[in-house]
Order: C-alpha cells, then structure tokens, then sequence
C-alpha cells in the first residue's frame, strides 16, 4: 500500500513532535513515523523523570556547534517564552530549579501527552512502531519505504536524534541519510557524559564515590562554577557534564582546570594564613568533603601545619588550589551520556528552515544536527526551536 502526503517526518521524539504538528496545524497533511514502542521515551526520562523543558535565559551562546551562529535565527524565532506559553496553555504546573532551568512539577509524561495533543490537532498520521528501509527521491519528491508500507510525500523532516542511549531507540539514521544525499557529517561524540579517570588516580579519590563538591572547570573555552561528583569510574556532576562537551570538542586531549577554591586567590588566602598552626585541610574544612581534604592534603603533602611547609610548597598548594589539572582517559559513551556532539554539517542546511541547501524538500533537524546546547534545558530548545522552524517551511 503507498500513501501519499504532503509531510513525512522521520522520528517522534521532541523535535519530531515539534515539527509535525506545527505543520499539520498549517494544513499540511503529515505522516510521523517512528520505529520505537513507547512514544517520546527521552523525554519520559529527562531530567529525573520531570524534564527539564527548557531554559529561560538560553541564547545561541548556550550551544556547541563548528558554526555557533547557524542556531541563531531559529532560536531567535522561537524562545524559551513561546513554549513555556504553551505549557501553560496545557495547565502544566512547572518551577525554575536552578540557572533558569524549568522543570514540570509532576511528570515528564505531560509534555509528551501535550505533543501528542498538539500533533493530534494538526491532524498528523501517526506510525509507529514503524521501522523505514529506504528514503529516495522522485520526480515530484520522496519515496520513503517503511514496515507498513510507501509514503510518497513533497518533504521529508528527519527527527531520528543522535546516539545517546541506544537502549531506547537512538540510531545514526540521520547520518546515514544525510551522507545518502551529499551533506556532511561533523563526526560524532558522546557530550554531556561522566569522564573516565586511570587506575592510579582511581586509587586515591574512587573511593571518594558520592562525594561532591563546588567547582570551577575550565576546558577548551568552556568555563563552569557547579558541583563536581566523584564516582567510582571517574567523574561526573553538572561541572564535569558541561566540561565534557568542551573537552570532547578539542582535538588534542589537554586536561580540565579545576579550581577548587572558586572565588578564592588562594595565594593570597595561603598568605594570610601563613603563620597559622592549622593544617590546610583545617582551614577549609567547611567548604570540602572531610574524605575529600584527606585523599587531596595526602596526594599534595599537604598534611602539616601551613607555618611548618616550606616556601616552595606553599606557592605549589596555592597553584594546584585554585587549578588542579585532571587529564580524563576517556568517556562513559554513549549509553551515559545526555546528548552526541557534532551531527549533519549545519554549512549545508538553511539556518532560517532546516532545509538540504542543495536538496530542496529534505529537512534536518533536533539532536541530529551539529548543535549541541549546554546541560540545563537548552538541547530541549533547540529541539523545540528547529522543529518548529522545519515545520513552518515545509
Ligand atoms: P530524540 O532522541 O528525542 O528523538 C529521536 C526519535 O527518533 C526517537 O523517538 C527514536 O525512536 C526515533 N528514531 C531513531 N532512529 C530511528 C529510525 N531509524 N527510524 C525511525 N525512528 C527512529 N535535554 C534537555 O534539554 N533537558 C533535559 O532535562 C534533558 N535530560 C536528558 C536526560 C537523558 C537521560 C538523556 C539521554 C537526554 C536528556 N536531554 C535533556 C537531551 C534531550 O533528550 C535530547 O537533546 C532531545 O531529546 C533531542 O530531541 P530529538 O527529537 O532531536 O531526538
């Protein structure tokens, strides 16, 4: 059996969602397909299970991308405030966790059920689970071979995501797709994702697993004051997530800069106390975990009184303070990590639609691109935001 339309979106995930019903609600006759059981499974489980749906300060500096001005215009169209209006049109009680993080008050799920409502009033056709074999072009557009059957349609909107967390439906289809007609692909990393520490390092702070602390890490450009968590592979916590995006973008491995004092010249705190008969560990014993100044003091000989350490070791404690250089193995990938860095080269695609600029009618949009948001409701955003604007033009 073929069907025809006028819209096929691949993917039913946020940005899908997204973009199917902002054109079904134009008019557009829209088929969503989707090869995963449960609808919108990262949103179920985003942000513990309560989504953290957007961020009301996000702008294009909150985004990683080879070209940091592509998410621009689509952002700029459509704001955290268009879609907290409507969440509220849905009555869905939400709150500002955090550094403009918005999270429901209840459940994940009542955005998924809102997307749906939405893609239900635009009137979009619904397939899934659905697996899709082939997209090609037509004289008058693409044909799309799926499970149930041909779709012949004017545009194709490819929503399928990145590769985080294959459990749960992630494939590299948009890739794949994507190299099928000509476009480019940034390579792809896992972002957002716990670092990996060697077997000597975890020696001394693995058994730290639990422990956290506030932080600044430096890395690659990027500069984050959050907790710091350490596990018993490495680390993890909201300061090692953003860093990791950023230390996944460089070419060469260079370590994080951790400044464990933020907000401290520990220079000139050492030099206060200088004369003090405290130990280091003594002094900032309210502002790091006791397990935490013990395995540190130990591995920087940091034990004595600060008025016994020579001259030298005190410069070296005042520079190890306030930047402790940590040099990662690796990541935890990709069934870890929250999002996957690089994707479709976005020098292909229009910034204003999301359109192939040289295959006119095939859109990329969400996660599968090359822009990658900041932890704290930005990649939701972009979702929403490039959604909508692929659903506006096609
Ligand atoms: P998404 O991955 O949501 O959807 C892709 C869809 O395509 C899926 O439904 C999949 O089944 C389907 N698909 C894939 N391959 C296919 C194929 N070959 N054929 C058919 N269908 C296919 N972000 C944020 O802003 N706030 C948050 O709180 C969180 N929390 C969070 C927690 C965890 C654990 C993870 C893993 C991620 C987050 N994120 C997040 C990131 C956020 O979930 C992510 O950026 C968006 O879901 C991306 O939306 P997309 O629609 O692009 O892809």
């Amino acid at each position: 059996m073929t069907t025809s339309t006028d819209v096929a979106v691949i993917g039913a995930g946020a940005a899908g969602m997204m973009a199917a019903a902002t054109a079904g609600q134009r008019g557009r006759r829209v088929v969503l397909i989707d090869h995963y059981k449960d609808l919108g499974e990262k949103i179920r489980i985003s942000g513990g299970g309560r989504c953290n749906f957007t961020n009301i300060h996000a702008t294009h500096k909150d985004f990683l991308s080879r070209n940091p001005d592509f998410c621009r215009s689509a952002l700029a169209r459509y704001t955290p405030r268009h879609f907290v209006a409507l969440v509220d049109q849905y009555r869905i009680a939400h709150h500002e966790k955090t550094l403009g993080q918005l999270f429901c008050d209840e459940s994940a799920k009542q955005i998924i059920a809102m997307l749906k409502a939405e893609c239900d009033e635009g009137r979009v056709t619904w397939m899934r689970p659905c697996g899709v074999s082939a997209v090609a072009k037509t004289a008058s557009g693409y044909r799309i071979d799926t499970e149930q059957g041909a779709i012949e349609c004017a545009s194709v909107i490819v929503a399928t995501g990145g590769l985080t967390v294959p459990k749960i439906g992630a494939t590299p289809f948009a890739y794949k797709l994507a190299e099928q007609f000509g476009l480019a692909i940034v390579p792809p990393k896992p972002a957002l994702v716990p670092l990996a520490m060697d077997d000597k390092w975890l020696a001394r702070y693995g058994e730290l697993s639990g422990a956290s602390l506030e932080v600044e890490i430096t890395c690659g450009g990027g500069k984050f004051r959050e907790a710091m968590l350490f596990t018993h592979r490495g680390l993890s916590g909201p300061a090692v997530l953003q860093a990791s995006s950023y230390w996944q973008m460089q070419e060469a491995r260079d370590p994080l800069h951790v400044n464990l004092l933020p907000g401290t010249d520990a220079a000139a705190f050492l030099a206060e106390n200088r004369r003090s008969p405290a130990t280091l560990g003594a002094l900032i014993a309210e502002r790091w975990p006791a397990r935490f100044i013990q395995a540190w003091c130990e591995e920087h000989e940091a034990t004595r009184p600060i008025v016994q350490l020579a001259e030298r070791k005190v410069e070296e404690l005042a520079r190890a303070l306030n930047d402790w250089k940590l040099q990662p193995t690796g990541t935890l990938g990709y069934n870890k990590a929250e999002v996957t860095l690089g994707g479709v080269d976005t020098r292909g695609l229009s910034s204003k639609t999301m359109e192939a600029r040289e295959v006119p009618g095939l859109y990329f949009i969400g996660e599968a691109v090359d822009v990658t948001g900041h932890l704290g409701g930005f990649n939701f955003q972009w979702a929403w935001a490039s959604g909508r604007a692929a659903g506006e033009a096609a």
